[in-house]
């Protein structure tokens, strides 16, 4: 586990940016696996300004998300697939066919997750996953107590969780209760990992998943065995450690 400590978010957002856009620059058609959340937003903010000034070029990158709403179609702006086009896709040159975000709008939740693994299977798996974390320390929708052996699934969203979610949503009521998400295992998987955290509410979790004994009851634990894992962090989430 590598640790680098930020300044600020903007700090952290760029040095993820580098890492991720070291990735493409080394391996033009790697794959990414992303994630939604507001930490990454800074980083695909970051990339895109880079993309603009000529600097990375996406044109041969495939992307697999981390996680999408159960029963969410894909023009939702509250939907995953909305969210990674509004803040990453739409502003750089990647394939559209190359992008891929589990189907939140198929409800046969067997065929779905399936679908998604044969996708990542077939792209020949992940070069770089990033990975926001949750105040429980949930990484994708693999909530606390989540099997650390599986691939994607269905799974039922904690309240706490439906609560962080909300800020997203007109109001609590509309946030949808089940998602398709990677599983541990899918994130194990990958080449390398890159999680960014920032702000004070993330410092408790920071300190007891990456300085604490690895368990299914803080899911980003894993993390630590993980033998390519750099957490970026900023001043205040490296606060405890
Ligand atoms: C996002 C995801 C989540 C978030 C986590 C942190 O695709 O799967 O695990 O990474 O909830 O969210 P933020 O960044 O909003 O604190």
């Amino acid at each position: 586990m590598k640790i680098i400590c930020a300044t600020d978010y903007a700090d952290m957002s760029r040095k993820a940016a580098n890492i991720l856009s070291a990735q493409v620059i080394m391996k033009p058609n790697c794959v990414l696996g992303l994630a939604t959340g507001g930490t990454p937003v800074g980083t695909y903010r970051q990339l895109i300004e880079w993309y603009n000034k000529g600097d990375v070029d996406f044109s041969e990158v495939t992307t697999v998300n981390l996680d999408e709403y159960r029963g969410i179609l894909k023009d939702n702006p509250q939907s995953y697939w909305y969210f990674m086009h509004k803040n990453f896709f739409d502003f750089v040159n990647i394939a559209p066919e190359r992008v891929h975000v589990p189907d939140g709008a198929n409800l046969d939740a067997d065929a779905a997750c399936k679908e998604y693994d044969a996708v990542i299977h077939q792209v020949g798996g992940i070069d770089l996953q990033l990975l926001g974390i949750g105040p429980d320390g949930h990484i994708g929708f693999n909530e606390p107590n989540a099997a650390f052996e599986l691939g994607t699934h269905c799974v039922d969203l904690t309240e706490s969780t439906i609560e962080a979610n909300t800020r997203f949503f007109e109001k609590k009521e509309d946030v949808p209760h089940q998602a398709y998400t990677m599983g541990i295992k899918s994130i194990m998987q990958a080449r390398k990992v890159l999680m960014v955290a920032n702000g004070a509410n993330k410092a408790d979790i920071v300190k007891t998943a990456f300085f604490g004994p690895v368990t299914p009851e803080v899911p980003a634990s894993i993390l630590q065995m993980h033998p390519d894992f750099t957490l970026v962090l900023d001043a205040e989430a490296a606060a405890k450690l």
